[in-house]
């Protein structure tokens, strides 16, 4: 028989709910505070512990994202084909030093050494150091301005890699430039007999910058007459991060997220338009020189693929993150292999994943143990397709895939894109895409989307949710409070939502294509939006224990709580997070029922909050720091607390627990904080 006893828990959330009714009536539509109460019920053995891979991140090749942003490459269009392998190729943004029709004139052939992009750059110098058409001191030749700007910075080195033929013997400055090419940040003459370049040879150099600038470019020039040709230019710079190719500030962004997988490489970017511009893995393996490169034609623009399959499970790998690979399942936006003839894609899908996992003497295993990683890349998810369930043939392909996957890998978690809120699955899925894209006030009302689903078959990957829409304008505070209350939601059902991140991760400023983004660039500068600033927010969740909570009233608020450990120092924290998404002051009772008595230390207890004077404020070049978390010492931390949430605001109060032998120094608990 059931107790009849009434918990101690809901008889003070009567009492204070009842004591609450008369302000609350009257604060309505004025701006008086409102008043609320959150119970929560800390006995871990009444929680349930959040998946360990709840929270990630998702990079997708948009907006620049990786060529020209995460990957470091300076050097944009470093083959000369960014218009494919036929001739006369795109060199843009490559442009002549010298005037084309009296010192040099430049073309493309297909005579490049390297079997997989044939075309190379022809220069033909018609000036020269003696005779009647003398070349300006400065040389002649080209320049590449890379990506919006090269950043290049005083004290540090670069390497710059180069193929090169002539008809004769050479002397080519290679240097790092000022935007205009008058200010030299550093140079270095590569002097070589006809013998040396009279076929392909490789020259590397090593540059050292005397000066900064945000806004630099590469040249290569000369004042000797002849025919040089020029092919896979690259210019990189000596540190990046863990000496893997990716800049580094980028990538400390990402690690500060602590994420725990990386959804990657898109998005739309695996579809393609068309399947002919689709992401395809093979062709961006093995040495950058050999990749063919392709043209993104979703999102419009040309990508050397420096930053390949290879990479991205790299990353992964760096960030101590899952990979989680999107490949394409034979469609595309525009067109689609049938099912029939599916059998080459589900190859290509077996070969990628023994790229990752197979053993070093593998076929696609020893590739990778050749690129310098021998051991086995920890793939354990794989996405078939983005967004193509309303396709003809996607479930159909989708059936032969999995088959073929789980006969031979059968402990790969396999993700479909048909999701099971719109209609029941029909084929067998670990996990099943959920995209949400909206306002901010339909972001904020879906904190409660999973509350009702069926806590059977497969589970929730949201793979992409963002407040988008016009009062998103370009990542706001408003936008980064309903994504929280919607994370909190994914917290409370992590039962059946196993996985989520934002999209999308990355930004250009110079090629916006998708806004908002949760991180903004150019080529020297970043700051996260407020998107990103909440995800903080939720660094500690994954692997945490979702504890028992009840909020009232709830109409604006969104709360939950975690019990937290921080592996470092082995604290750990009751971690209560609540958003404030109503114009009003609320004055907030928390009661935390299941401690025992003194088990809160009120030093390294904190309060963290984000919130700005505006609701639309936003983060730029000029305030990256206008809206984002703001930690201080949480004064009156204890199992009953009365504390104010701001204005639209997101809140963390972090209850540091543990008996008082815990070190208590204040330094201590900033350096224990994870904010
Ligand atoms: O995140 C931007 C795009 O939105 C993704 O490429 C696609 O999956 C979605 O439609």
């Amino acid at each position: 028989m059931g107790s009849c006893k009434v918990p101690y828990s809901v008889l003070l959330l009567c009492f204070y709910v009842g004591s609450l009714l008369v302000p609350q009536c009257l604060s309505i539509g004025d701006d008086a505070n409102q008043t609320a109460v959150l119970l929560v019920n800390a006995s871990e053995a009444l929680g349930r512990p959040i998946p360990e891979t709840l929270f990630g991140i998702f990079f997708e090749e948009i907006n620049h994202a990786g060529a020209g942003g995460l990957w470091a490459e300076l050097v944009s269009n470093r083959g000369f084909e960014a218009g494919g392998p036929d001739i006369p190729s795109n060199i843009d943004p490559w442009s002549i030093i010298g005037d084309e029709d009296s010192s040099l004139t430049l073309s493309t052939d297909r005579s490049s050494c390297f079997e997989h992009n044939k075309v190379a750059l022809r220069m033909e110098v018609l000036c020269d150091t003696e005779g009647t058409n003398i070349c300006p001191a400065g040389g002649v030749g080209i320049y590449n301005p890379g990506f919006w700007g090269m950043n290049i910075e005083k004290g540090k080195k670069y390497k710059v890699v180069l193929y090169v033929r002539s008809s004769g013997a050479i002397n080519v400055s290679v240097s790092l430039t000022g935007p205009n090419g008058l200010e030299t940040l550093a140079t270095h003459d590569i002097i070589a007999s006809f013998c040396d370049v009279a076929t392909w040879t490789k020259m590397e150099v090593v540059l050292e910058a005397n000066a900064s600038n945000p806004n630099s470019r590469l040249q290569l020039t000369t004042t000797i007459k002849g025919v040089i040709w020029f092919d896979q230019v690259s210019a990189m710079p000596m540190e990046t991060y863990k000496g893997h190719g990716f800049r580094s500030e980028l990538v400390d962004m990402l690690a500060d997220l602590k994420p725990k997988f990386i959804r990657f490489p898109g998005g739309c970017f695996v579809e393609g338009e068309w399947l002919r511009n689709a992401f395809r893995w093979k062709a961006t393996i093995g040495p950058w020189e050999e990749r063919p490169g392709h043209f993104g034609d979703v999102w419009m623009y040309w990508t050397d693929d420096g930053l390949g399959y290879f990479e991205f499970l790299q990353l992964s790998e760096d960030l101590g993150a899952l990979p989680v690979w999107v490949f394409n399942s034979g469609i595309s936006h525009n067109d689609q292999v049938n099912t029939s003839n599916v059998m080459p894609f589900v190859q290509e899908a077996l070969d990628g994943i023994e790229f990752a996992r197979g053993y070093p003497n593998s076929t696609w295993g020893s590739i990778r143990a050749a690129m310098g990683h021998p051991e086995p890349f920890d793939l354990r998810h794989v996405a078939l397709g983005n967004e193509d369930c309303g396709k003809k043939n996607y479930r159909g392909n989708y059936v032969k895939f999995y088959n073929a996957i789980k006969r031979a890998y059968p402990d790969i978690k396999i993700i479909t894109n048909c999701n099971r809120f719109s209609q029941k699955l029909d084929h067998p899925a670990d996990f099943y895409d959920y995209h949400v894209y909206t306002s901010a006030k339909d972001m904020f009302s879906l904190a409660h989307r999973f509350d009702h689903a069926s806590r059977n078959g497969a589970k929730a990957f949201v793979s992409e949710y963002a407040v988008t829409r016009n009062n998103a304008g370009k990542g706001n505070l408003l936008a980064a409070l309903a994504e929280a209350a919607f994370l909190i939601g994914i917290e409370q059902n992590s039962d059946i939502v196993s996985m989520a991140c934002y999209a999308p991760l990355f930004v250009n400023d110079n090629d916006r294509r998708w806004s908002p983004d949760a991180i903004v660039f150019n080529s020297s500068q970043l700051y996260g939006t407020p998107s990103y600033w909440a995800q903080h927010f939720f660094r500690e969740s994954s692997s945490a224990t979702i504890l028992h909570s009840t909020l009232q009233p709830n109409t604006s608020l969104v709360a939950s709580a975690i019990m937290w450990n921080n592996t470092d120092d082995g604290t750990s924290y009751l971690r209560i997070k609540i958003v404030n998404f109503g114009n009003n002051t609320v004055n907030l009772k928390i009661r935390v029922d299941g401690l025992e008595p003194n088990s809160i230390q009120l030093s390294g207890s904190n309060k963290t909050e984000l919130t700005s004077g505006n609701l639309m404020d936003e983060n730029s070049f000029k305030e990256p720091k206008k809206v984002n978390p703001n930690q201080n010492p949480l004064e009156n931390a204890s199992k009953d607390m009365d504390v104010v949430l701001l204005p639209y605001s997101l809140t963390a109060f972090d209850l540091l627990k543990g008996s008082s032998n815990i070190r208590t120094a204040r330094t201590d608990s900033f350096s224990r904080s994870s904010f």
